[in-house]
């Protein structure tokens, strides 16, 4: 488990993310969906990712409707192992935009919270896909047009309580530990780059998947969402690499 820090309390300024371009996946999801609308609140472009496109269609017109900068949709499922759709992905951002400054992991697929001996192989190897192992193809596929950039930024989620590396996280806790050290090797890698690399751990806000892990706990904090999602903005903007950013100090 690497160490925590919390994130810094920095002032994003109006339109500071003015002609960026970021990459949500798991866009439609409830982190996903709040770091979008942050994103393009600060002036970015975002790239909105996932697999259901009616939800999609709600955000692009939620982002309209506020009046941020016009996002783009591009539906992709995860589940996908060929390297070749990835590539294609990005190709089409590049014909698109000619630029990416930024990727964010908002995706995750909890499978089953409960002892090793009761792991599906096939939902475990769901897991790993969407957690993990797509999210290293896609940055991979992504590093030569963010490394274009003046300052790019590849944000993994972790869980503050599946990281922990306790009894009955499965298949889920594994993917958030394999994540985190996947997140610090590329920062490694890409020191002395414009590519930043970091975890950010939103803990204790009313999510979906908090929801799922913490059955019961309805004590959160109002508008906790959009205040982790503020906050990982801030960690999208962070000239720091290879650092595990944590929103809630509760856990
Ligand atoms: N305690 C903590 O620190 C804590 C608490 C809560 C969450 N988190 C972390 O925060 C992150 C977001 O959580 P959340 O509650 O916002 O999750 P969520 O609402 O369940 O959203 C998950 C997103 O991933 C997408 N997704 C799942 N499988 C996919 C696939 N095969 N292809 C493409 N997209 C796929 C979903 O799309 P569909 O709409 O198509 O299903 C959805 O948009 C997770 O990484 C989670 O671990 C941490």
């Amino acid at each position: 488990m690497n160490k925590t820090v919390a994130v810094p309390p920095q002032e994003i300024k109006e339109n500071q993310l003015k002609d960026r371009v970021y990459l949500v996946t798991g866009a439609t999801g409830g982190l996903g969906k709040a770091t979008s609308l942050a994103l393009a609140k600060t002036g970015a472009t975002v790239i909105l990712t996932g697999r259901n496109e009616s939800k999609l269609d709600v955000l692009y017109d939620d982002i309209e409707a506020a009046g941020y900068p016009t996002p783009a949709i591009i539906p992709f499922d995860l589940e996908q192992i060929d390297e070749d759709n990835y590539k294609q992905l990005i190709h089409s951002i590049y014909n698109e935009f000619k630029r990416l400054d930024g990727l964010v992991h908002a995706a995750c697929h909890i499978g089953v919270i409960g002892p090793i001996g009761s792991q599906e192989s096939s939902e475990w190897q769901k897991v790993q896909q969407v957690n993990v192992n797509a999210a290293a193809l896609l940055s991979k596929v992504c590093l030569p047009l963010l490394q274009q950039s003046e300052h790019a930024s590849i944000t993994f989620i972790s869980d503050s309580s599946a990281r922990q590396s306790k009894a009955y996280w499965g298949a889920y806790g594994v993917s958030k530990v394999s994540i985190e050290s996947l997140a610090v090797m590329l920062a490694d890698e890409l020191e002395g780059t414009a590519v930043v690399s970091n975890v950010f751990i939103p803990g204790a806000c009313e999510l979906p998947i908090r929801k799922k892990t913490h059955p019961g706990v309805e004590n959160y904090q109002p508008n906790s969402t959009h205040e982790a999602a503020e906050s990982l903005v801030k960690v999208v903007l962070s000239p720091e690499s290879g650092v595990c950013y944590s929103h809630s100090v509760n856990g």
